[in-house]
This record gives C-alpha cells, sequence and structure tokens, in this order.
C-alpha cells in the first residue's frame, strides 16, 4: 500500500509545498484532493524559487500528476501556471478529473462583495473564489469539467447559474454589475483549449496506479484548523483539508493509504481572520515573521506568528490519523533564548487539553507555557553543513525541542526542515520503501 497523505497540521502554509516536492523524487503519482488556487505552494532548487496555486508539486521530477474531483478549479490560473510552468520543466504530465468543480470570474467577484457585506466580521478569505464555487457545488449548481467538454450542457448550465446569480447580485447585494453570459461562455471556450487533452476519470487512474503498486502522494493544500468542519469555523476555508478529504476528493478508499504525514512549522503561523491563542508578542513576533518571511505565497499578506500549540497538535493527530510529522522552519526561531510551547489552555481558572468547538470559548483561553532553551541563529550554508552531518548534528536545545514535540505528538518525526532549499532536509524515516 505505497500510497501517503501530506497535509497542513496548522493554520496552512505549512510548507506542504517544499516536503511534498522533496518526497516526490520517489513517488509515481502526486495528486491534489481539495482547494484550489488559494493555495501557495514554494519550492525552492538551484537558486530558484516557484509558487504553485494548482498543479501538485511533483511537477519538478516530471511525476504524473492529477488534480481530483475535490479541487475547485480556477481555468485562468491553471492556464497560467501551464503556460509558466512550460519553459521550466520538461514535461507536464497532468490529469485533470472530469468531476471537478470550475471557478468561473464571478465566482471570484462573488468572494469579493461577500466579504465586503461582512464588515468586522469579514473572514480574511483569499479572494479566489474558493467559497462561492464550492457553494455552487453544494447546492448543486456548479460547472464541472465534464460540462465545459459539452456545448450543450455547457450552455443550459451557464444560462441558469448566471440567471441566479444575476438575481442576487441585484436584489440581494444591490450591485450595478451584471454577469454577461456571452463573456463566460467566451472564457470557457478559450480556456477548455487549453485544458482538454489533460481530462480524464481520475479515480479509475489513480485506482490502477495503486494495483500496480505505484507509489502516490496525496498533497493536502491549506491545513487542519482551516478545515470546513474541524477548523476554527467560520474562520475556515471551505474544503476538508484534513484526512476525509482525500477520499471524497479523489475517488480512493481508505484502506490504500499506508502513511498520514503531518507537516508543521516549529511554531505557528496564520493568515486573515480567526483566533490563534499564542499568538507571539509583537516584537518577537515580527522579528519571526521577517526572519521566516512569513508573508502569504499567494496574497502576499503579512502572516501572524504564534508559538508551537500543543493543543492544536494534539488536535491535529488525532483528527487525521497522523503517523508521523513533518517539522520545517526551525532555523527561523534560531537566536532566541527562549522557544515557548502552548501546552494547554486555560478557561476561567480551569485547564483545557482539547480544541474547543466554540469560537466565544476559544477567544478567551489563555495559552500555558512552558519555556524551552533556544538554539543559535546560524546562516543558511551553516545549515546545510549541519544537514549533511545529519540529526545528532543539530545544535543540542533544538534536538530537545524536538523530542518535546515527538512527546506531545505521541507519533514520530519523518523530516527535519531548516531552510526553503530542497536540500536543506534531514529525512529521519522514509515514507515510501522503493
Ligand atoms: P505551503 O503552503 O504549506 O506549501 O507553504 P508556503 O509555501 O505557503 O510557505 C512556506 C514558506 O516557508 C515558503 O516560503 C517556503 O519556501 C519556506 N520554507 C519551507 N520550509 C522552510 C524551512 O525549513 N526553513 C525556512 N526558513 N523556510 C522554509
Ligand atoms: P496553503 O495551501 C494559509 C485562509 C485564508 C482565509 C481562509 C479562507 O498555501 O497552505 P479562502 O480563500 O480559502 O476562502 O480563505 O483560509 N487560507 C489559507 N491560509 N494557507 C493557505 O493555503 C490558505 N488557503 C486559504 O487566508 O483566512
Ligand atoms: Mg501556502
Amino acid at each position: 500500500m505505497p500510497c501517503t497523505v501530506i497535509l497542513g497540521a496548522q493554520f496552512g502554509d505549512e510548507g506542504k509545498g517544499k516536503v511534498v516536492d522533496y518526497y516526490s523524487k520517489d513517488a509515481d503519482v502526486i495528486v491534489r484532493y481539495q482547494g484550489g488556487c488559494n493555495a501557495g505552494h514554494t519550492i525552492v532548487f538551484g537558486g530558484q524559487v516557484f509558487k504553485l496555486h494548482l498543479i501538485p508539486s511533483g511537477v519538478f521530477y516530471g511525476k504524473r500528476l492529477i488534480i481530483g474531483n475535490g479541487v475547485v478549479l480556477d481555468l485562468e490560473t491553471l492556464s497560467k501556471e501551464i503556460d509558466d510552468l512550460n519553459p521550466k520543466i520538461e514535461k507536464l504530465d497532468l490529469l485533470i478529473s472530469n468531476r471537478t468543480h470550475i471557478t468561473l470570474p464571478f465566482h471570484k467577484e462573488l468572494d469579493g462583495i461577500e466579504e465586503s457585506f461582512r464588515g468586522k466580521s469579514k473572514i480574511g478569505t483569499t479572494k479566489r473564489g474558493i467559497g462561492p464555487t464550492y457553494t455552487d457545488k453544494v447546492a448543486r449548481c456548479g460547472l464541472r469539467i465534464v460540462d465545459l467538454l459539452d456545448n450543450e450542457v455547457l450552455d443550459k448550465k451557464l444560462s441558469e447559474t448566471i440567471m441566479i446569480k444575476n438575481r442576487i447580485l441585484k436584489n440581494v447585494f444591490e450591485s450595478k454589475t451584471q454577469i454577461s453570459k456571452k463573456e463566460i461562455l467566451a472564457y470557457c471556450i478559450k480556456h477548455r483549449e487549453k485544458i482538454k487533452d489533460y481530462v480524464g476519470d481520475a479515480s479509475v487512474e489513480l485506482n490502477n496506479a495503486i494495483k500496480q503498486d505505484k507509489n502516490v502522494l496525496f498533497e493536502g493544500a491549506q491545513g487542519t484548523l482551516l478545515d470546513i468542519d474541524h477548523g476554527t469555523y467560520p474562520f475556515v476555508t471551505s474544503s476538508n483539508p484534513t484526512i476525509g478529504g482525500v477520499f471524497t476528493g479523489s475517488g480512493i478508499g481508505p484502506k490504500h493509504i499506508d502513511k498520514i504525514i503531518g507537516v508543521m512549522k516549529g511554531y505557528i503561523t496564520r493568515v486573515g481572520g480567526g483566533p490563534m491563542t499564542s499568538e507571539m508578542g509583537k516584537v518577537i513576533g515580527e522579528r519571526t515573521r521577517e526572519k521566516g518571511k512569513e508573508f502569504g505565497a499567494t496574497t502576499g499578506r503579512p502572516r501572524r506568528c504564534g508559538w508551537l500549540d500543543a493543543v492544536i497538535l494534539r488536535y491535529a493527530v488525532r483528527l487525521n490519523s497522523l503517523n508521523g510529522i513533518a517539522i520545517t522552519k526551525l532555523d527561523v526561531l534560531g537566536g532566541l533564548n527562549k522557544v515557548k510551547v502552548c501546552t494547554s489552555y486555560k478557561i476561567n481558572g480551569k485547564t483545557l487539553e482539547e480544541f474547543p468547538a466554540s469560537l466565544k470559548i476559544l477567544e478567551k483561553c489563555e495559552p500555558v507555557y512552558e519555556e524551552f532553551d533556544g538554539w543559535e541563529d546560524l546562516s543558511e550554508e551553516e545549515w546545510m553543513e549541519i544537514v549533511k552531518k545529519g540529526y545528532y548534528a543539530l545544535p543540542k536545545e533544538m534536538r530537545d525541542y524536538l523530542k518535546k514535540v515527538e512527546e506531545i505528538a505521541g507519533v514520530p518525526i519523518f523530516l527535519i526542515s531548516l531552510g526553503p532549499d530542497r536540500e536543506a532536509t534531514i529525512s529521519i524515516k522514509e515514507i515510501f520503501d522503493h
């Protein structure tokens, strides 16, 4: 059963792109199963930085790539990503599920309008049309890739959905803008030329690949705390980045999964609104943001930084049945005298060990911290020297911190990342038996 899931254990941006790229060397197929171009996955090698929004992060190893039915696909972003990548890669071996839902330009407009109507309670979405596309999917009026390829169905579906959207725009949002079906149809026809040759039945191909014992990697987008069911609702995305999303979003069953790895930073970050109990104070928060270059890969917005949160880590392990952890960005904490871990929450004098469902309660929670000795601040080159020597060359204080992480998680660390570059990685445990 050589299937491994790599998913975000925090609020997104944990370094999933880097970790998936690293493991892609030994993988045959890499699958995105949820989210859309709200994702920004960064990969760094050979002095170059790549940011992917829709194409799975195995692209630089020339592997078979699948965009599963659970993804919401922005045609324009995908076309651009394909154009940008083509001169930089040998081949694009891509399959797009014919059941994938499509983000159209009006979904992005609606995302912006809905946010502006939320006023102070705005979610802080990426404005990539994610919520409105998933809303249409669940409301059973979405457009799927299979519809895009059939002129008759395309025309009928666009007529129906645009008629309703225009009524909503006019009567609910009192907007003067109306969607032109002619323009949307032309947009669809233009972009389908670019993608039509990639379309197929992803579930069939994936299950065949599994039967043939191929190594399959599932690449999560966003993170556990942004999950529509288990995250800090309503400050979440509109899909399931947690483990269940793999099955509904790709068309395989759970018995095929061998390992589930949660990617986490050595601290936490969050972009957009919503509570964050262990948010760092201003000075250390800004230091971490600058040193860790914590600015969104999709929107460029500054990310809020916090101390590692054990309540969140335990929650992510439990919800996703994690077998292990990939931990990134410990280099960023270098140079601090003390590093903190939030071990539990306190509310009205009582200790809370489990992550609460109520946002009202979460907002009132105070962090309970345990302090650890910090480690030295090293340059990228110095970290690389340590990486070459392996785990035992790491500063003792960092190894103590890692032991604490394993103790909290109750599962082992598989991989340690000490810089953005592909090479700045220490593999502790293998995920595939080759
Ligand atoms: P993703 O959305 O989970 O793929 O993560 P992002 O790419 O949005 O954000 C992670 C950022 O951290 C990117 O800029 C990466 O290049 C960078 N990064 C990943 N691992 C490390 C690491 O171990 N150390 C440092 N300093 N940066 C890292
Ligand atoms: P990757 O895959 C971090 C956040 C947004 C907002 C909330 C809802 O790079 O880890 P949406 O546009 O999805 O409706 O926004 O979710 N968000 C992310 N934060 N990383 C991401 O993706 C995110 N995708 C969405 O900032 O708070
Ligand atoms: Mg990201």
